[in-house]
């Protein structure tokens, strides 16, 4: 099977669904993998080193397009503006479609799917189960947010992270609050806390209050009697009007005192929750800063502007996206392991043989033969009308 790796010419995205160690695994199986010209440069692999590893490059992104017959991305399609032709557009039908995909927002891409017969895959459906582990590419990339959003956010404060006793006087730790403590927010405490902070953390999922714990933060808890916020699977779920209430005014109080605020807090397939409104952020220290890892799904701040770092009244608000895309080599390295244990599962002999019976394939998959395959797809499409 011809398996193509596109460059991706999102604006700004550095990452690469391949790198030329899952190359050898892949050629390998028995894939025939051919790469774009230049897809691995904003990741520092050259061509070479692809072609070192068994891939063949390809410099006609039409005929990349064309010939495969399986995709992998990072992104979802795009249209390409040099080719005046959108990615789907070049694909024959039937083609397989791996990469990051938000299959009940992007509904139009959807459309495009069916009409081609695409057989849609996206990294954001992986089931999050022991065995899908090494192909959980949302964790890997939450990861790598949650480590840079501190890095980025300590060089946004005029305060030290560590306390120093210094000559010149005692210089306290910096105070740190991470609003929620999945994947993203533990690494997000870890890295604080080796930089010395002062951290504090709260979830709506009780259950994480041990791993904040045990990573030397203090867990900040909203009591409740009811299990609130727990949903299917071990996520967040909305929670109740008395409980938001009391969350809203127990954050209050501690974003107060704050020097950097993360925010993490996401609920599969709905919009971010927002956990900072305005007259929260008028509450805030000016010098401090709020790094919203959930922009990209609209916030967990109300003033945040996706892909912008604002001032307000003195607090700097970084709604930056894509934070993993600035770390390429590592983000690339690891999303290119989860893809390839994915492909290699799915494809065992290097055929797309599909059993749609696996919880794994199945999971994972939103289009197929002209049909959505995903309940929720499903749902966003008819509530547009649109099936
Ligand atoms: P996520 O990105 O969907 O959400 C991030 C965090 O925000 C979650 O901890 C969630 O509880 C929290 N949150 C949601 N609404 C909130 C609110 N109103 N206030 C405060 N916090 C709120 O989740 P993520 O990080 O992708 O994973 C969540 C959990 O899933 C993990 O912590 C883990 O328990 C589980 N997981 C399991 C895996 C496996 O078994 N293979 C792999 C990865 C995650």
């Amino acid at each position: 099977m011809i398996v193509a790796i596109p460059r991706e010419i999102s604006p700004g995205e550095n990452r690469v669904a391949v790198v030329p160690s899952t190359v050898k695994e892949l050629v390998k199986k028995g894939f025939t993998v051919q790469v774009e010209s230049n897809a691995g440069a904003g990741s520092f692999i050259s061509d070479a080193d692809y072609q070192n590893a068994g891939a063949v490059i390809v410099n006609d992104t039409e005929k990349l397009f064309t010939d495969a017959e399986m995709v992998l991305k990072v992104n979802s399609p795009v249209l390409n503006e040099k080719l005046g032709k959108h990615e789907v557009d070049m694909l024959k039908d039937g083609t397989a479609y791996v990469s990051f995909f938000q299959p009940t927002k992007e509904t139009d891409l959807v459309q495009k799917f069916l009409t081609k017969k695409i057989t849609g895959f996206s990294m954001h459906l992986i089931p999050r189960t022991t065995l899908a582990q090494k192909m959980d590419a949302l964790s890997s990339q939450s990861n790598i947010a949650g480590y840079k959003s501190v890095l980025l956010g300590a060089s946004h404060i005029g305060v030290y992270m560590p306390l120093l006793m210094t000559a010149a006087g005692t210089i306290p730790p910096a105070k740190v609050l991470v609003l929620g403590a999945g994947v993203a927010g533990l690494q997000a405490i870890a890295t604080a806390k080796r930089l010395g902070a002062q951290v504090e953390a709260f979830d709506v999922r009780p259950v994480v209050k041990e791993q904040v714990e045990s990573l030397g933060a203090k867990f900040v808890e909203v009591e409740s009697d009811s299990s609130d916020g727990v949903g299917e699977g071990g996520y967040a779920k909305e929670t109740s009007d008395e409980y938001k209430k009391k969350q809203t005014a127990l954050i209050k109080a501690h974003i107060a005192k704050s020097d950097l605020v993360i925010t993490t807090a996401l609920i599969p397939g709905r919009p971010a929750p927002i956990l900072i409104p305005d007259d929260m952020v008028d509450g805030m220290k000016p010098g401090s800063v709020i790094m919203d890892l959930a922009a990209e799904n609209g916030g967990n701040c109300s003033l945040t502007k996706p892909d912008e770092v604002i001032h307000h009244n003195g607090v700097v608000i970084d709604g930056t996206v894509n934070i993993a895309g600035s770390m390429p080599v590592h983000a690339s390295q690891l999303y290119a392991k989860n893809i390839s244990a994915f492909i290699t599962y799915m494809c065992p002999e290097g055929l797309l043989n599909l059993d749609m019976e696996d919880e794994i394939v199945s999971g994972a998959m939103f289009t197929h033969d002209g049909n959505v395959t995903h309940e929720l797809t499903k749902q966003a499409l008819s509530s547009k009308g649109d099936a």
